[in-house]
């Protein structure tokens, strides 16, 4: 048998050369408030890189100042922020990983000083700030700082665009109507809902013609919430769109209990998977090679992301290769002493 795990991955002419994705993971390593890429940044995606993941998708990067989920975010706001991107692809490539970002808004969840921007002025609990609700113009607005995000990632030479729509960030308030009550074009029923997201992959597609993942969590766990049925038609939407690839994580647009298990989420990824016939990444408590192998080989997922099992393992992928019983190859640096 032939592990499926090493196998590469074309999409819209990036080839990943195997099916591991690092997780997009904020850092909170940009000391000086400013979103720019420090050495922090350098040391922990090269590492990764070196360490062969397929495709790293660096952390949540806030496409506006005021919609960073904490000051210390790295950002693509500003055109100042491309050549620290710019290098980190370099860094990637290097060592023959794709360089993916995750663009994001955190909508209602930011935590900055002054006025936060939501769907509808809801406050995710009883701690947190109450939001202003979005008028069209800071909705026009939003979509345009995504596309401006979307082109400085082409000007930085990045490989793949990861849209933040889970977690309770911007995109998911919108999708959700639990934080969404609007009694506009961009709330109510789902085809309206959903338009928030819809005018966002447009707009990016102005831009951008690479792969485009998005991110979403498909269960609310909240009986008037969304579930991952739900999100079967959100993802024939994208599909229809062009989007490639749906990165399915779950919960967190409200509090929530979750019964947190190894895999807990791979099942969502199925059912978006099969009812939208769209490539899935699974993610949530993947840890070992054979759990990542059985997930690829039952068709349950295209792609499978590792979050914290990379964070206390740089090499995880070769641990998993060894698992499998597969050889790959060591960075040349390494090869004398390999045997
Ligand atoms: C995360 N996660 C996360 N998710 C996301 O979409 N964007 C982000 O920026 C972050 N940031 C982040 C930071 C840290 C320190 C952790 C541990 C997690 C969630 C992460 O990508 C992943 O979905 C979960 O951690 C579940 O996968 P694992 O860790 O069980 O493999």
């Amino acid at each position: 048998m032939g592990a499926k795990l090493f196998t590469p991955f074309t999409v819209k002419g990036v080839t990943l050369k195997n099916r591991i994705v690092m997780s997009p993971m904020c850092m909170y390593s940009c000391p000086n408030e400013d979103g720019m890429v420090e050495n922090w940044h350098r040391t922990h995606y090269t590492s990764r890189a070196v360490g062969q993941a397929g495709l790293i998708i660096l952390e949540a990067t806030a496409v506006t100042a005021q919609g960073r989920i904490s000051p210390n975010d790295l950002g693509i706001w500003n055109d100042d922020h491309i050549e620290g991107l710019k290098e980190l692809a370099g860094l990637m490539k290097e060592h023959g990983s794709a360089i993916g970002i995750q663009l994001a808004h955190a909508g209602r969840k930011a935590v900055l000083e002054g006025e936060i921007l939501a769907p509808s002025a809801i406050a995710f609990n009883e701690k947190s700030k109450t939001p202003k609700e979005m008028t069209k113009r800071e909705i026009d607005e939003t979509i345009e700082a995504f596309r401006k995000g979307a082109e400085r990632s082409r000007k930085a030479g990045l490989d793949v665009i990861e849209l933040h729509g889970a977690h309770g960030y911007l995109i998911n308030e919108f999708l959700s109507p639990l934080s969404n009550t609007r009694t506009d074009e961009y709330g109510g029923s789902a085809e309206n809902r959903y338009r928030f997201l819809r005018e966002t992959i447009e707009a990016v597609k102005t831009v951008w013609n690479g792969p485009l993942f998005v991110r979403v969590s498909a269960h609310d766990y909240h009986e008037d919430g969304l579930t991952p049925e739900d999100y079967v038609q959100f993802a024939k939407w994208m599909k229809e769109q062009g989007v490639d690839l749906i990165d399915v994580s779950s919960g967190a647009v409200v509090p929530a209990r979750i019964n947190v298990y190894p895999g807990y989420q791979v099942k969502y990824s199925e059912t978006i998977r099969d009812g939208a016939e769209i490539a899935t990444g699974a993610v949530g408590l993947i840890t070992s090679g054979v759990q990542a192998e059985e997930i690829l080989q039952n068709e349950r997922a295209d792609l499978i992301l590792i979050g914290r099992e990379f964070l206390r393992d740089p090499y995880w992928p070769r641990a998993a290769a060894k698992e499998l019983g597969v050889e790959i190859e060591p960075p040349k640096q390494y090869e004398r002493g390999w045997k």
